[in-house]
């Protein structure tokens, strides 16, 4: 019975941190736990705007934990700077705060890409 009891906290804690793993963006997009298929194409029935209301706008909105606010210019002009494939690695791997994928985990590279130009395109 103890023993149970000690399996169970332990695979409570363990699953507590793979979260808090996965929120801070150090296990990478890659993780097998995750099972996403990579695609090099969008997802099916994948629309941008829809997408970035679901999964970034949250953060990307508000500048919730120091997130570069869409629409404000200022915000994406140092981001911009550093090119669409590095905004692109980073969005898929998190950066400091931002989680891997913006928490989109059904979402392939290239609707990443796509939400990430969709920001960039409205921040102009
Ligand atoms: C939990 C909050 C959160 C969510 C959800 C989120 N982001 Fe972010 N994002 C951040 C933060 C915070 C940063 C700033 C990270 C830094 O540079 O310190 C950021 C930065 C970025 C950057 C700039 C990276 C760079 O290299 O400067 C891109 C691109 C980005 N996010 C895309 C997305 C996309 C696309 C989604 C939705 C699929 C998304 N984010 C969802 C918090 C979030």
């Amino acid at each position: 019975m103890k023993l149970i009891k000690v399996l169970k906290s332990l695979a409570v804690q363990v699953s507590a941190m793979s979260l808090l793993a996965v929120m801070s963006g150090s296990v990478s997009a890659d993780t097998p736990t995750l099972g996403v298929m990579q695609l090099a194409q969008n997802s099916d029935g994948f629309e941008v705007e829809r997408v970035y209301m679901q999964s970034c706008w949250a953060c990307h909105n508000s500048g919730a934990a120091g997130a570069p606010k869409v629409g404000t210019a200022a915000d994406w002009a140092p981001r911009i700077e550093k090119g669409m494939d590095t905004l692109l690695a980073n969005a898929i791997n998190g950066i400091n705060a931002m989680p891997a994928k913006g928490l989109c985990f059904t979402c392939t590279d290239d609707d990443l890409k796509d939400l990430i130009q969709y920001m960039v395109d409205s921040s102009k």
